[in-house]
């Protein structure tokens, strides 16, 4: 099938590379030349494992392109993905412009049968409003052409995406007519998922409440987090023990310093105002919201209460980015947590495998170290932000060996209590008591 991809940022371009590996023929569109010149020469201006080797393989075998231009790419393609971005504007709502211009230049240049495919996140009746954008642009024309808009939400999490992408729990596909169905499982026909057939506003409202619930799971657990703490009970041992409840699931209940990325606030806060709109108040999202705002400056303080003070501490910082395995700093809790512990009055230097120019030149104050170990060189305390897997593999001797103080702050809950207390360390976790 041949299918064109409108959009070649994160959600673009995995979403291009993913339908190629179905054997699929993509066009990429993007208005960005620069972009465009970077990705014809198989280079990926962002950082997720595994997808730059894919588009240099597809590029390499004719069945991947890229294009500025719209109007070239639509002739051939039967299906057309939108993957434009979506920011959120001040009132939270997300800015819908990107996604109108695409769907009036489709309506300025279609001329037969195509099926329009919303994977952009965006809020509950857009299909309807993106068909009636193309049906305008048609009348202006006077021409008859037909075509459906589906909504074909994407789950993929940065870091792994590929992997989401090749396995994910379900595919969500709202259509409005037969054939838009029927052309929307062979897009599918290769992958190996429930598929979930439905209305377009369904599934626009299936992404929102999906990413709410998590981003709401985890906001849960890191208020019964601080509630541990308080009763000196372990909440990674409350999270696995809930977590074998099948009604409940292991996933999403890892407390730390909050959630960020680039969908979980952004989608939260448009559900949230989706609901203000609607005349009704989501009060539990307001909570989730509200307790992810405060998540980094309740671990502030807890360090702290800890260390007496902060100031004139040195800390050695672990992660940048907002999870492994991406170059992401959106809304990362780093960004967060840095102007905190500066306010605090004390001195950072960070580490992390990816990602530090931004930081650098949005905190001019930070030190940055090649490694956890040179971060380490003379501080108090170490801070793990972002659960890096060469974090996890960390030979806590050499680190205590390295650093003036004893105290590893794990913000992740990810580290090995016994690890690192075997080391001479001595642990705190988000409601995770060490031995000390
Ligand atoms: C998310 C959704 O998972 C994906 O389906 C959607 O399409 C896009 O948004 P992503 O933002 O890439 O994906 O990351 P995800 O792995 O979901 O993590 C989001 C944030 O939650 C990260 O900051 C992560 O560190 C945090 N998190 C995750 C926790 O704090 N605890 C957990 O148990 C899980």
């Amino acid at each position: 099938m041949k299918i064109a991809v409108i959009g070649t940022g994160y959600v673009g371009i995995t979403t291009s590379v993913s339908l190629g590996e179905l054997g699929h023929e993509l066009i990429g569109v993007d208005i960005d030349p620069e972009k465009v010149k970077k990705l014809k020469q198989g280079i990926l201006p962002i950082y997720e494992p595994g997808v730059e080797s894919l588009i240099q393989r597809q590029l390499a075998a004719g069945s991947l392109t890229f294009t500025t231009s719209l109007k070239e790419a639509l002739p051939d393609a039967e299906v057309i993905f939108i993957a434009v971005g979506t920011p959120s504007l001040p009132n939270g709502e997300p800015d819908l412009h990107y996604v109108e211009a695409v769907a009036r230049e489709i309506g300025t240049h279609i001329n037969d049968y195509k099926v329009i495919v919303n994977k952009s996140t965006v809020p509950v009746g857009t299909a309807d409003w993106v068909r009636d954008l193309i049906e305008r642009e048609l009348e202006r024309r006077h021409v008859k052409v037909e075509f459906d808009v589906v909504s074909n939400p994407e789950f993929l999490q940065e870091g792994k995406a590929l992997e989401d992408a090749r396995h994910p729990d379900r595919i969500v596909l709202g259509s409005s007519s037969q054939r838009a169905k029927q052309t929307m499982q062979t897009v599918y026909a290769n992958v190996n998922a429930p598929i979930i057939h439905t209305s377009p506003r369904n599934a626009e409202m299936i992404k929102y409440a999906s990413n709410a619930i998590l981003a709401t799971k985890i906001s849960f657990m890191n208020d019964i987090a601080k509630l541990c703490a308080h009763l000196s009970v372990d909440v990674s041992e409350v999270a696995k023990g809930m977590g074998l409840d099948q009604r409940i699931g292991p996933h999403f209940l890892r407390a730390g310093v909050g959630y960020g990325g680039s969908c979980f606030p952004k989608d939260v806060e448009a559900l949230y105002a989706l609901g203000q709109s609607a005349g009704q108040e989501m009060s539990i999202l307001r909570d989730t919201q509200r307790i992810n705002r405060e998540q980094p400056g309740w671990v502030i303080a807890q360090m702290e209460r800890e260390l007496g003070s902060l100031k004139g501490k040195k800390i050695a910082l672990l992660g940048l980015a907002f999870k492994p395995n991406t170059d992401d700093l959106r809304e990362a809790p780093s960004l967060k947590l840095l102007p905190l512990l500066h306010a605090a009055g004390a001195t950072v230097r960070a580490t992390d495998p990816i990602v530090t120019d931004p930081v650098k030149e949005q905190f001019p104050k930070v030190g940055i170290a090649a490694d956890a170990y040179e971060a380490a060189l003379d501080a108090d305390a170490v801070l793990l932000c972002t659960e890096w897997a060469s974090f996890l593999k960390i030979d806590w001797k050499r680190i205590r060996e390295r650093m003036k103080g004893d105290r590893v702050f794990d913000a992740r809950n990810a580290l090995s209590i016994e690890k690192v207390e075997a080391a001479g360390l001595r642990y705190w976790g988000v409601g995770r008591k060490g031995s000390a």
